[in-house]
């Protein structure tokens, strides 16, 4: 079956926390992001960018992931995707009128990823905010990536590569795949990690200095933020990391530096072996919370 919508971004991620004041404390001091209004549904904005919004906390009784959203390059891409959905069976929910507006997006449809429950919206073009965001503590490039743990492994990399138009990057055999949304150029913008029960494994901010990893690590410890792998440097990506959990236990990661793929003529994937030095150069280890946090919530219908 041939793919050919094609996407622009990962557009942002929207977190269930249990408090959400405490939380929107810790992701304006401690990760930096610039607070960005709220929606009529209690969805509280927030940017580390341009764009309308990078992240969303949401108040829930369960922490950790409500939906993940993408940018497709145009609505002609949107409508294509949203036609090869249909054709695969998969339900299409399209969001209404209001909900774009509140979301800053042209038009909206939201799916439930079959494999994991999580909730996938997809969008042609999202608004840039009115003022310019400002850093804080921190300089952060961009929303990164988010990883999702599978129950089902093999066969969620399967329908993420066969269904979804994503291409691999490279693999930590058996355990970790690590894939871009064709054709952004970034290694990963998404990733799956073998599990025993599908959660959010963790939510990446890039940033532009390796000195915000460094900094990131002395603001956690002055806080008392619990930090869970790093810092170190990721193999496959290049990537320089520092993993650390929110106030609910969710796993939040600052990197710094990745590797990019040309569309036309990429290299190919690479399977490194199941081992600690796959992970990580410097020889960190990673704390039992890395990546435990979130559970993923259904879809309301
Ligand atoms: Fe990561």
């Amino acid at each position: 079956m041939s793919l050919d919508f094609r996407y622009r971004r990962l557009a942002y991620v929207a977190l269930n926390v249990t408090d959400i004041a405490r939380s929107d404390s810790f992701y304006r001091d401690m990760l930096g992001l610039q607070a960005a209004g709220a929606s009529a549904a209690g969805e509280h904005f927030y940017r580390c960018s341009q764009h309308h919004h990078d992240l969303i906390l949401h108040q829930g009784p369960l922490a950790g992931l409500r939906r993940v959203a993408w940018e497709m390059e145009s609505t002609e891409d949107l409508a294509k995707l949203r036609s090869h959905l249909v054709r695969l069976g998969i339900g299409v929910h399209v969001m209404d009128a209001d909900y774009c507006a509140s979301m800053g997006l042209d038009e909206a449809f939201q799916i439930t990823e079959p494999h994991t429950g999580a909730t996938f919206e997809y969008c042609a073009h999202m608004a840039d905010a009115a003022t310019p965001y400002t850093p804080t503590v921190t300089h952060i490039v961009r929303l990164g990536h988010v990883v999702l743990g599978a129950s089902d492994y093999e066969t969620t990399e399967q329908f993420f590569t066969d269904a979804l138009n994503y291409r691999i990057s490279d693999r930590i055999d058996g355990a970790v795949t690590f894939m871009r949304c064709f054709p952004n150029p970034l290694h990963h913008s998404f990733g799956l990690s073998k599990s025993d029960s599908n959660r959010l494994h963790h939510v990446n901010f890039m940033v532009t200095d390796i000195d915000d990893i460094g900094r990131a690590l002395h603001r956690a410890r002055k806080r008392e933020v619990p930090v869970v792998f790093g810092p170190g440097r990721h193999p496959p990506s290049e990537s320089i990391f520092l993993y650390f959990l929110d106030p609910d236990g969710n796993t939040l990661e600052y990197s710094f530096g990745m590797e990019e793929f040309p569309e036309l003529e990429p290299r190919a994937p690479r399977r490194l072996p199941l081992a600690l030095e796959s992970i990580d150069y410097w020889g960190a280890t990673p704390q039992a919370e890395f990546g435990k946090g979130g559970a993923i919530e259904a879809r309301a219908e």
